[in-house]
């Protein structure tokens, strides 16, 4: 199935349990100064969650476009992405476990179609410190859903990654973890701000079999080990608790928060473990291959990291942000950055951007509608901010040339990115084009200037404040 059809299959599904389908919020938060963007479904049901009343009532489903920049070093995998959608449904103090779970799993076995063998589950261990108990309610009625449809449900309890990866789960079909299977915004227990809501969540995860275990990751693999065989494709939150001074005190209501990444179960529909193969991401690639010449094949993680960070990009320019040096702007700017940076390897040195952005349009013009009505202005913003770091990237480049004879260290490349905002990266790579040398230390070299810096900036702030 494609994702639009997933994300219209789900959205009326949850129309049909009686939930009211909400717009996605931008993703600039509006209230909410503690983050800078949307970083997952819940975030803007926070204050109804807490216990304020939801006008749209006590079910509600969306599709929440997110941004997740704590990932950006990993984009280039197959399933990592910054900006991603989160199919949503929450009950405000309505339905909990007993009807959530059963829920979620029609939507991914019926309605999506996945095979009930491949999918595989963790629950909470407990928290006995904090007085939360083990989650065996979760359990039965997943082994209650897996017995109806013929397939075994074994349980471990493995509690950390660590412990899994060294016994091993035996396959079991459910797993007990601890702090894996706590949620909460920032994600841990222990250090989430007082007045925080969160709790034990059941998590969804899809067997890639023809993954081979990779030992680097443990001698065992099990449903959180990052080998790739196993993909995390959603999450029930029971968000029950509150962060108190001292421990945890229940909420006003029982919630559910469903957090289902749609690329993943995008992928998972169409039998990949590769989410840029799905349609909201595919015709970018396919975009890339015809303007470079160059194959997905050969180019793989430059092409995953221009079509994620531009789409990423994009939508914050719909969404009303504009590059720049502070916050949000700074984001955007660094997505831009790299994405020209991967350019490079792509052989794309010509302003590229305004051949990409229709596409983006019209993958999402069906679902986004704004994403073409704004289409040309956010060409212009990104086609701007494009030029204009191709300008200082032909300047860093003029400058790197004139080390021609005598060579660079780290101390020059660090003046280059310093002051020209030429990223390390990119000057090394020219310096080895234009044949010039290199020191050997030149990362250490960077880190000392970059480390000498921060320390001067630290003791001019201590002196001003
Ligand atoms: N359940 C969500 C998540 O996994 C939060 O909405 O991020």
């Amino acid at each position: 199935m494609k994702a639009d059809d997933i994300r219209r299959v789900y959205l009326e599904y949850m129309t049909e349990t009686g939930h009211v389908v909400i717009p996605r919020a931008p993703l600039i938060p509006h209230d909410d100064p503690s983050t800078l963007f949307t970083g997952s479904g819940m975030q803007p049901l926070v204050p109804y969650l807490l216990g304020a009343d939801h006008p749209a009532g006590t079910r509600v489903a969306d599709s929440q476009t997110c941004l997740r920049v704590q990932d950006i070093d990993e984009v280039g995998d197959n399933r990592h992405t910054t900006f991603f959608e989160m199919l949503g449904n929450w009950s405000l103090g309505d339905y909990f476990k007993q009807e959530q779970l059963p829920q979620v799993w029609t939507f991914l076995t019926e309605k999506v179609g996945l095979d009930p063998n491949r999918i595989y589950v963790s629950c909470f261990v407990g928290d006995p410190a904090h007085g939360i108990p083990k989650d065996t309610e979760s359990a039965e009625i997943w082994t209650r859903l897996f017995t109806e449809a013929g397939v075994s449900a074994d349980q471990a309890e493995v509690d950390t990654e660590e412990h899994a990866a060294e016994v091993g789960t035996n396959g079991a079909r459910i797993a007990f973890y601890g702090k894996k299977n706590w949620w909460c915004r920032g994600g841990d227990a222990e250090s989430m701000p007082v007045g925080e809501p969160g709790g034990p969540d059941s998590e969804l995860f899809y067997l890639y079999p023809e993954v081979e275990h990779d030992p680097a990751w443990g001698a065992n693999c099990h449903q959180n080990c990052d080998c790739g065989r196993f993909l995390e494709i959603g999450n029930s939150v029971f968000m029950e608790y509150q962060r108190t001074e001292t421990g945890f005190a229940p909420l006003p209501r029982k919630n559910v928060d469903y957090g289902g990444g749609l690329a993943r179960i995008a992928a998972a529909s169409i039998g990949t473990a590769d989410v840029f193969k799905i349609n909201l991401l595919w015709p970018i690639i396919e975009k890339l291959q015809d303007l470079s010449g160059k194959t997905y094949e050969d180019q793989t993680v430059a092409m995953r990291v221009i079509a994620d960070h531009l789409r990423g990009a994009t939508f914050l320019a719909v969404d009303g942000v504009r590059p720049s040096n502070k916050a949000q702007g700074y984001v955007m700017r660094r997505l831009i950055r790299r994405a020209i940076r991967y350019a490079f390897e792509l052989g794309l040195e010509e302003n590229f951007f305004p051949q990409i952005i229709p596409t983006i349009a019209g993958i999402y013009e069906a679902h986004y509608p704004e994403v073409r009505e704004h289409a040309a202005f956010v060409e212009a913003v990104l086609s701007k901010e494009e030029q204009s770091f191709r300008r200082t990237l032909r300047k860093g480049i003029k400058q790197l040339k004139g080390y021609r004879k005598t060579g660079v260290t780290g101390v020059e490349l660090f003046v280059l990115s310093d002051t020209f905002g030429f990223p390390v990266e990119l000057s090394t790579e020219e310096a080895q084009r234009a044949g010039i040398a290199v020191s050997e230390s030149w990362r250490e070299e960077f880190d000392a200037q970059m480390a000498a810096q921060r320390a001067r900036s630290q003791q001019a702030t201590k002196a001003a404040s």
